[in-house]
């Protein structure tokens, strides 16, 4: 038969961080501005929290001061930090150690999931889209679809089961902020869940390994993107690293322990008319720790065309967006690079 083509293989992150004798960084990981150039800490400014517990209690005027706090939250920031949310810190824990150990196999052991395609159940690689990335990333992932089907990762030992529950309890979570943020939008409270067909929406675990760099302020780990989606739930270890563009500024985000950090995908930005935006944001790395993170993306149905909600238009709010398919978007932002806001440009 005729030979297949075998795309070239980059080794991860990780073992080139491992490889001893590294002090600077391959040219291919090199680029000429500074990340952290332009960091802005103002006190006064940071990213808003939201109490899940007033959100969900019974107390009528609870709720809506919950309500009105995501409102602003998703209008000012498009990000969001979620306490007394119930999901157990043991659980939080447990779903980073598990990742930490799927990226601890061999690079033997996790070649089964390289080079697959943006649609496969469950994948891993470094940088974000070796075949497109011009410069690399210093970032090893893993990605696994956990629902409308459940996908079990069999290695490390006990990563499907955490993956399971990690994956309902956000679902629940999900699940509730939607209801607030439709109630935020003017809508409906079930609107969003039922418009966007979240009973068999995509949610995908999404891990990052960020390992130590020689050469941080000349690598990025991750460049200004938006996330495709509705939400994306993020954990992390306790190694800093991400920011948050606000204001034409960036942010280091601090997050609350035991928190979780949600933000605004593009197809809630689409869904409410441009209401609210999805946010750039990157990831940093540093000399010295790994930053790990595990994120939950939460998305329609793939089969859902997003549009702008008719109830949100108007004469003076005329759709800004056109609609798509959900899985087009999906196969789209594997063609285009990974950064700024390439899915939307696409739709708009
Ligand atoms: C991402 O935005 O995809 C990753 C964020 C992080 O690692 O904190
Ligand atoms: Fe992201």
């Amino acid at each position: 038969g005729t030979p297949e083509l075998q795309p070239p293989k980059f080794p991860s992150v990780k073992s080139l961080s491992e490889s001893s004798a590294l002090t600077s960084i391959p040219s291919s990981y090199t680029f000429t501005t500074d990340p952290n150039q332009h960091i802005a800490s103002d006190p006064q400014d940071s990213i808003p929290v939201i109490d899940f517990s007033l959100l969900t209690s019974g107390n009528p005027d609870q709720r809506s001061k919950a309500i009105q706090d995501l409102h602003r939250a998703c209008e000012k920031w498009g990000f969001f930090m979620v306490i007394n949310h119930g999901v157990a810190e043991s659980l939080m824990k447990g779903m980073i150690e598990a990742c930490r150990g799927f990226f601890d196999l061999t690079e033997e052991e996790k070649g089964e999931f390289e080079g697959k395609p943006v649609l496969a159940p469950i994948r891993c690689g470094t940088s974000s889209n070796t075949s497109l990335d011009k410069i690399l990333f210093w970032r090893d992932f893993l990605k696994v679809f956990l629902h409308p089907q459940f996908h079990s990762l069999n290695k490390p030992p006990g990563f499907s089961e955490v993956s399971l529950e990690y994956s309902q309890r956000i679902k629940k979570v999900v699940e509730e902020l939607l209801k607030g943020i439709s109630k935020s939008l003017g809508l409906e409270e079930w609107y969003i869940d039922k418009a966007m067909n979240m009973s068999s929406g995509l949610q995908v675990l999404v891990a990052n390994l960020y390992p130590p760099c020689p050469q941080p302020e000349h690598a990025m780990g991750l460049p200004p993107h938006s996330d495709y989606g509705l939400l994306t739930v993020l954990t992390q270890n306790e190694v800093g690293g991400l920011q948050v563009q606000h204001q034409g500024k960036w942010f280091n985000v601090n997050l609350i322990p035991n928190s979780l950090l949600v933000n605004i995908g593009d197809h809630l930005e689409v869904l409410s008319n441009g209401k609210y935006k999805s946010v750039l944001h990157r990831v940093v790395v540093n000399r010295k720790a790994t930053r790990l993170s595990v994120l939950i993306t939460n998305g329609p149905s793939l089969d859902t065309v997003v549009a702008p909600a008719p109830e949100l238009i108007d004469e003076s709010h005329p759709p800004a967006y056109f609609g798509m398919k959900f899985q087009e978007t999906l196969t789209l932002s594997q063609t285009n690079k990974h950064h700024e806001k390439s899915i939307l440009d696409q739709v708009r």
